[in-house]
């Protein structure tokens, strides 16, 4: 048998850095500086974690992620090898990821798609058994037996206008003032919120938003080069005290939130605080972008109105999408906006990518025509109220007793903060990984690397037996986490007693 080599590395147990990702970054750097050449062996899991004084699912989950990072390559029965290519995605970076680098990462680390047998939690999707496939194909023949070429040409950049109209009905019905000349069909809300970014945003203003928030909305502030600030939120959203504190301190060029079951908090912003909201950016004329893609996943209570149902002076920009409750793959979204906004928006739209497809717009109208939509909303608000049941149920039965969460009253999520003097969600999720199950981690949604202790698990996902397993596993995690590193403890030398 071969001797297992060692490593010049040394891990500090008392450092912020959790001993994995030490172990990450000190074997990248040996591999960046040649010291570990292309082929060389590493040492056993089991042996390094000897070596260190370490625990051994430290190693593992920090030779995982090299290897899924394409710097080590393991072979069964031999051993683990620095890979002969590295891809560049692969090169070394040895400091934890920058909030710009983190959607990335997070995608790297959640391919979970890929991995078989994983209770994923971590998507924003609804599930896929919801959605209306048979509808859509029988809407797509119609459209092409009624269009024929025209359902196939380019579309106008502001949209199929029978779809536009549409659009105002819907809004209108929830109490938003507008003409269909104020709506534009976007590639989902994603492409609404980066064309509004583009258009009233130069490179290098401030974009305020909620901290946590949208992961979408930290890649369009990276990739349009404006800075993003997070003001902090409480049970009722986004708060206004800071958010004041902030527009004044920062001058922001627009302010972007979710009034309703706030992604990834669930928080619904109340009746009240919507008034005051829509005040303040009336007062200090700061556009509002309110994305309200999860509105009509409601469990209980009264419809709130919408920001821009309250909006006297118009700075409220509304958005929404067919994407969360019909089809995200078919890409229909709208965004609201008066006047010479709504110009610029459909120049930045025509730029980006000329119009949405014609197709899809018709097919998505002909849907909304039949009915669809509310066919569909009455049976997943149904489903998704006893999903959350059940994911409340688990998360009493599974999760540490002093994790907090509250039960949303509609969408997708639930945030869980897990204690603060325990395992990190990102720690946990490596572990629960392990266990075959997955979730987001919260620093993920935050402007400035925060929500290190919260998950976000989007229980819409899987049907209540499912959740209950997921759960139990990343119940099952944290808790061998936690009783790992009090052995760790226990064994550290600088941590015994003198
Ligand atoms: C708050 C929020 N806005 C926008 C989007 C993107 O939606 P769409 O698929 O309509 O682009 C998402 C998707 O997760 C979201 O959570």
């Amino acid at each position: 048998m071969m001797s297992d080599p060692t490593l010049n590395i040394a891990v500090d147990r008392e450092s912020a850095t959790p001993i994995y990702r030490q172990l990450i970054a000190q074997i990248r750097s040996l591999v960046e500086s040649g010291d570990l050449p292309a082929g060389a062996r590493l040492p056993a899991s089991r042996s390094l974690a000897r070596q260190q004084g370490i625990s051994r699912i430290s190693v593992v989950n920090a030779y995982r992620e090299l290897r899924d990072a394409g710097l080590l390559s393991s072979q069964t029965g031999k051993g683990t090898f620095v890979a002969r290519q590295q891809t560049a995605s692969a090169m070394p970076r040895a400091q934890p990821p920058e909030p710009s680098q983190r959607a990335p990462a997070l995608r790297h680390m959640l391919r979970t798609d890929r991995r078989e047998g994983i209770i994923d939690f971590s998507g924003g999707t609804p599930p896929t058994e919801f959605f209306p496939v048979r509808y859509l194909q029988d809407a797509i023949n119609q459209v092409i037996d009624r269009d024929g070429a025209d359902a196939l040409s380019y579309e106008v950049a502001e949209g199929y206008q029978p779809l536009r109209i549409a659009v105002r009905d819907y809004v209108r019905a929830i109490g938003i003032r507008c003409r269909h000349q104020d709506v534009l069909i976007t590639g989902g809300a994603q492409q609404a919120i980066d064309l509004v970014v583009q258009s009233l945003m130069k490179p290098g203003e401030t974009l305020l938003t909620a901290d946590p928030t949208y992961l979408g909305i930290i890649d369009i502030a990276q990739a349009r080069r404006v800075r993003i600030h997070g003001s902090p939120v409480d049970d009722q959203g986004i708060r206004i005290d800071a958010l004041e504190q902030a527009c004044r301190d920062l001058q922001p060029r627009l302010i972007y939130v979710m009034p309703s079951y706030q992604n990834p908090t669930g928080h619904l912003m109340p009746l009240h605080r919507r008034r005051q909201l829509a005040r303040l950016a009336a007062d200090l004329r700061i556009p509002i972008l309110e994305d309200e893609v999860y509105r009509e996943f409601r469990f209980d209570g009264e419809a709130l109105p919408p920001l821009k149902a309250l909006d006297e002076s118009g700075v409220v920009i509304h958005t929404n999408a067919f994407t969360k409750v019909l089809l995200p793959g078919v890409r229909i979204g709208y965004l609201v906006a008066d006047g010479a906004w709504h110009e610029r928006l459909v120049r930045v739209k025509q730029a980006a990518d000329i119009s949405t497809s014609g197709l899809n717009q018709r097919a998505i109208h002909l849907l909304l025509e039949r009915g669809v939509l509310g066919k569909q909303l009455e049976r997943n608000r149904l489903e998704l109220r006893r999903r959350r049941g059940a994911a409340l149920a688990a998360a009493r039965r599974h999760f540490p007793a002093d994790a907090n969460w509250f039960s949303p009253r509609g969408g997708l999520y639930l945030w869980v903060e897990l204690p603060a003097d325990g395992p990190s969600a990102a720690d946990t999720l490596h572990a629960a990984l392990e266990q075959g199950a997955a979730f987001a981690p919260g620093d993920q949604f935050s402007t400035r690397g925060r929500h290190k202790q919260a998950l976000r698990l989007n229980f819409g996902l899987h049907p209540p037996a499912l959740i209950e397993a997921g759960f139990l596993r990343i119940g099952e995690a944290w808790r061998s986490l936690r009783a790992a590193r009090a052995v760790e403890s226990l064994e550290s030398p600088r941590q015994s007693p003198p």
